[in-house]
């Protein structure tokens, strides 16, 4: 079986022309290494381990499926994941290479070599060592975007102690429930973080979580001082990041680990229960984050790379951390928002540091369409934006309007849009156009990358003809998919490999349709109880339980709406315990509920509306009616049979946002 190819069909090609001379150069190099990967799976990443990595002692072993699906790869060889992002840059005057162009939210600019990077990480990692951290001991980093946010992520990467990012938008819980699940012994964060002009206190945040009760693990919290605000302090346990590094050597020996010893930690919502933690390996996780570097990205000497994602999240970890610092490229890192001081700050940005590959948000690339329909002044056209050569997007589904917008207002009609089609748990791009390779289409991720066996399958496992919905699979395993969930492989093998499937497909949780000519991807959003709200990943399940902790609440259900600019906005239906709130009443209450979300999750979790009833539409056997609950979110007249809804009446009271 060779790779589809493509061909003008149902969906309408872009004219963008692709790139000459990429790294995958045509379709018939593409269809080349997707046969390669078909015929023989083993030797062709074999093949690419050995080609795009450097190890300490190379592996013998390609794949031990001996314990499917808990699979390990490259496993007897040794490496190190800092070691392939920094050292191996050094030589032939690779370390005066500029790696890292921070800007600062009020534009300030700080510059880093790969020598200097070096040198910091190396100087953190033997800090971290100095505080008596081992090869798997876990750190919790809660940091803002900023330089010390990847050095801290390298150095624990040079000493083997897996790192677990939380998210700066996280509240105090969240980030103590991440702490306490994953048992992290230090905890680097910052005094405050500063963002669109507004300081938050993350140190004051860290420490309320310590006080919920992580203080017997955690003896070391390493604060890098980015403002010099005044912070609690608590002596002894509390250094300065910049004392620690004064003290250390700008050398560091890495600790070579074995390729599955697990490189991160990084927590992530399921549609049930808490969050979790998706554990990733050093080998195969960096393997892909170097290799879609210069597959889907095309990355050269060259260029000047931008992904606006943060380090709290995947995008951070594998397209600002990882994957530039293996490829060796330069890249800028952005402190602040895309609409401070004004919507313009993007494409300012651009033109300042002559960016040529550009990878953000279909959300940002909404609202700032939005505000450039507004504002001429913070139009794309305003500023020279010749430096692009690339545009990708990642993390929700783009809309063929703001495809069309960002690829002609932003890219000139020249650059490729790569629409990314990934997850927490695959580590790095499945389904994405090649800028060489693949014609575009707007709102279409297109065809899977060489090696990865998307599919389209049934709820019992069978695969659907295509033009078919379905669910999204991959059939093998691939090098960068995620090993467990931290502390709980049952939930990884039942969530991920699931039963009903056969037990043999990695189950993706978003649904899919495959174009008859052209086999293209369209995405067309998660089939279980995930959200996607401004590209952040939520489980209605964590809303629901924190807003259940709430005191004055009886129930409470969260669906998603459709958003125009957000992709999805959350839609909160309570019950309280009292009687059903009364206008300005349940304007008050609501506002209290919106700030206990914000407490016992973070912002980012605030439900857009909160709707009260004075019961939840039920089944007679107990069970809550989403499906109505959905319709009501969106203001659908209701046409549905309700005739099993035991208590119809509520739906009229739920019609009405607070
Ligand atoms: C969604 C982010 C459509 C999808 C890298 C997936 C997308 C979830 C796309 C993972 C895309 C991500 N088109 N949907 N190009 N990229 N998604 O774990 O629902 O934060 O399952 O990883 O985002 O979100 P996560």
């Amino acid at each position: 079986m060779s790779a589809p190819e493509p061909a003008p069909s149902a969906l309408s090609m872009s004219p963008i022309p692709l790139i000459e001379g990429a790294a995958i150069d045509g379709m018939a190099a593409y269809r080349a290494l997707v046969d390669e990967a078909r015929r023989d799976p083993e030797a062709f990443w074999a093949r690419l381990a050995r080609e795009h990595l450097d190890w300490k002692q190379p592996f013998t072993r390609t794949l031990d499926s001996s314990h499917a699906p808990f699979f390990k790869w490259f496993d007897d060889g040794l490496l190190n994941a800092s070691y392939n992002c920094l050292d191996r840059h050094l030589e032939n005057g690779g370390a005066s290479r500029t790696a890292i162009v921070f800007e600062a939210d009020g534009g300030e600019l700080t510059t880093l070599t790969y020598g200097e990077l070096h040198a910091r990480v190396c100087r953190v990692a033997n800090a971290l060592r100095a505080r008596g951290v081992r090869r798997g001991d876990r750190v919790m980093i809660y940091l803002p975007m900023s330089i010390e946010g990847v050095v801290a992520m390298q150095a624990c990467a040079r000493i083997g102690a897996p790192h677990s990012v939380v998210f700066g938008g996280f509240s105090a819980k969240s980030l103590h429930e991440r702490m306490a699940d994953v048992g992290a012994c230090v905890l680097i964060t910052a005094d405050e973080q500063v963002r669109g002009g507004r300081h938050l206190p993350l140190k004051t945040i860290a420490d309320e979580a310590l006080a919920m009760g992580c203080g017997d693990t955690v003896h070391t919290v390493i604060v890098y001082r980015r403002t010099g605000g005044a912070i609690p302090w608590h002596a002894g346990r509390d250094v300065w990041l910049h004392e620690l590094e004064a003290t250390q050597s700008a050398t560091c020996e890495p600790e070579w680990v074995d390729a599955e010893h697990p490189l991160f930690i990084l927590y992530t919502s399921g549609s049930t229960g808490t969050p979790k933690g998706v554990q990733h390996s050093t080998g195969g996780y960096l393997l892909w984050a170097a290799l879609t570097m210069k597959w889907t990205f095309d990355i050269r000497a060259s260029d000047v790379f931008w992904c606006t994602a943060d380090i709290g999240w995947i995008t951070g970890h594998s397209y600002i951390c990882y994957g530039p610092t293996a490829a060796g490229a330069t890249q800028m890192i952005f402190e602040g928002v895309p609409t401070w001081p004004n919507a313009g700050r993007f494409w300012q940005m651009i033109e300042r540091h002559k960016v040529s590959i550009f990878y953000t948000a279909p959300t940002a690339i909404r609202s700032l369409m939005k505000a450039a329909q507004a504002d001429p002044d913070v139009h794309p056209a305003r500023y020279d934006l010749g430096s692009l050569r690339l545009l990708g997007t990642v993390g929700e589904p783009i809309n063929p309007e703001a495809w069309r917008w960002f690829a002609a207002q932003v890219g000139g009609g020249r650059c490729p849009v790569l629409d990314t089609f990934w997850q927490t748990e695959t580590g790095g791009h499945m389904i994405a156009p090649l800028p060489g390779v693949t014609p575009l289409v707007p709102g279409s991720c297109t065809l899977p990358l060489p090696g990865i066996e998307a599919a389209i399958v049934d709820e019992t496992g069978r695969d659907v003809p295509d033009g078919h919905g379905g669910l999204l699979v991959i059939k093998r395993p691939w090098p960068s998919m995620l090993r467990t969930v931290w502390g709980n492989p049952a939930r990884y093998r039942a969530g991920y490999f699931p039963e009903e499937l056969g037990g043999k497909l990695y189950l993706a949780g978003d649904g899919a349709i495959r174009d008859s000519e052209s086999g293209y991807f369209t995405i067309t959003g998660r089939v279980d109880d995930v959200l996607n709200v401004s590209g952040h990943r939520m489980g209605t399940a964590e809303i629901e339980s924190a807003l259940a902790a709430h005191p004055q609440v009886a129930e409470a259900a969260v669906v998603g709406r459709p958003d125009a600019t957000t992709g999805e906005a959350i839609v909160a239906f309570v019950v309280l315990k009292g009687p059903c709130p009364l206008d300005g009443d349940a304007q008050r209450v609501a506002d209290e509920l919106r700030t206990w979300i914000g407490r016992e999750i973070g912002p980012i979790a605030k439900p857009r509306e909160i709707r009260f009833g004075e019961a939840m539409p039920k089944t007679r056997s107990g069970k809550i009616v989403r499906r109505l609950l959905r319709s009501v979110a969106k203001g659908e007249a209701i046409e549905q049979d309700t005739s099993t809804v035991e208590n119809p009446a509520v739906i009229a009271q739920f019609s009405k946002a607070a």
